[in-house]
């Protein structure tokens, strides 16, 4: 299978006052189109350094990242929003949703940003959100919301651009142990029927054995990367 993502030894560090603090020593991997891979480790080990890099929110000091064989490092300002906009969808963990809006608008507006017009953002985003089994809710506000609701309606936003790589951070982290376990099993249904990318980062070990592989990360390095036990055969 062809790489959809080259990680190339990719460093980070953060400014604290005068001291350097290394969130990502040296990362090196690639995933392959289709792939459902976890990135597992300890609170700190710079599992959401490395999606923010690798999703184009922040940049690297040094290594490369190449999206189906783009060097993202290397292209503009507008290059890289279009290619964000198109490529990549972004699950976080505080599901980041714009709290006056309508679940509904809240997922139509990557379409609106991406110049689709009104009508056609409003049907697209109908259909993605009874996907999610959210078509009863669509009108209501994410405080109206459970955790679990909320989380679906991050989803649907992620993915109404038809990306091709998902990223996220965390899913599961602010939901209980059962909704938890739903989204997931949504994101591997989506990942097998429409054969999306899905890099999702975890600190819960059962979550991370769903993957095809998992990349396990600690103090900023790669432990180690296995095929996962159950993979997408469970
Ligand atoms: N904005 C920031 N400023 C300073 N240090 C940060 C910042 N973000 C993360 N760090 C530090 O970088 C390291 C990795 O953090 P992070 O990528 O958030 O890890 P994880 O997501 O695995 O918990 C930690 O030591 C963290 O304190
Ligand atoms: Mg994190």
């Amino acid at each position: 299978m062809e790489a959809i993502l080259n990680v190339q030894s990719v460093k980070k560090s953060y400014r604290m006052g005068k001291i350097l603090v290394p969130a990502l020593r040296e990362v090196s991997f690639d995933v392959s189109e289709g792939e459902f891979l976890t990135i597992f480790g300890p609170s700190g080990s710079g599992k959401s350094t490395l999606l923010h890099l690798i999703g184009c929110l922040d940049r690297p000091d040094a290594g490369e990242i190449l999206i189906e064989g783009v060097n993202v490092l290397k292209l503009s300002d507008e290059k890289l929003a279009e290619l964000r906009l198109k490529k990549i969808g972004f699950v976080f963990q505080f599901f980041n949703l714009l709290p006056r809006l309508s679940a509904l608008r809240n997922v139509e507006l990557p379409l609106i940003i991406a110049g689709i017009s009104e009508r056609e953002a409003r049907e697209k985003a109908k259909e993605i959100v009874t996907l999610m089994g959210l078509e009863a809710r669509m009108n209501h506000r994410p405080s109206e919301l459970s955790g679990g609701e909320q989380q679906r309606v991050a989803m649907a936003r992620a993915l109404i651009n038809n990306p091709k790589i998902v990223l996220a951070d965390e899913p599961t982290g602010n939901l209980d142990t059962k909704t938890g376990w739903e989204i997931v099993q949504l994101m591997k249904k989506l990942n097998q029927e429409k054969k999306q990318t899905f890099i999702v980062v975890t600190h819960d070990p059962h979550i991370a054995e769903t993957a095809d592989r998992i990349v396990y990360l600690k103090d900023g390095l790669i432990e180690a990367v296995k095929e996962a036990p159950r993979g997408n055969s469970q």
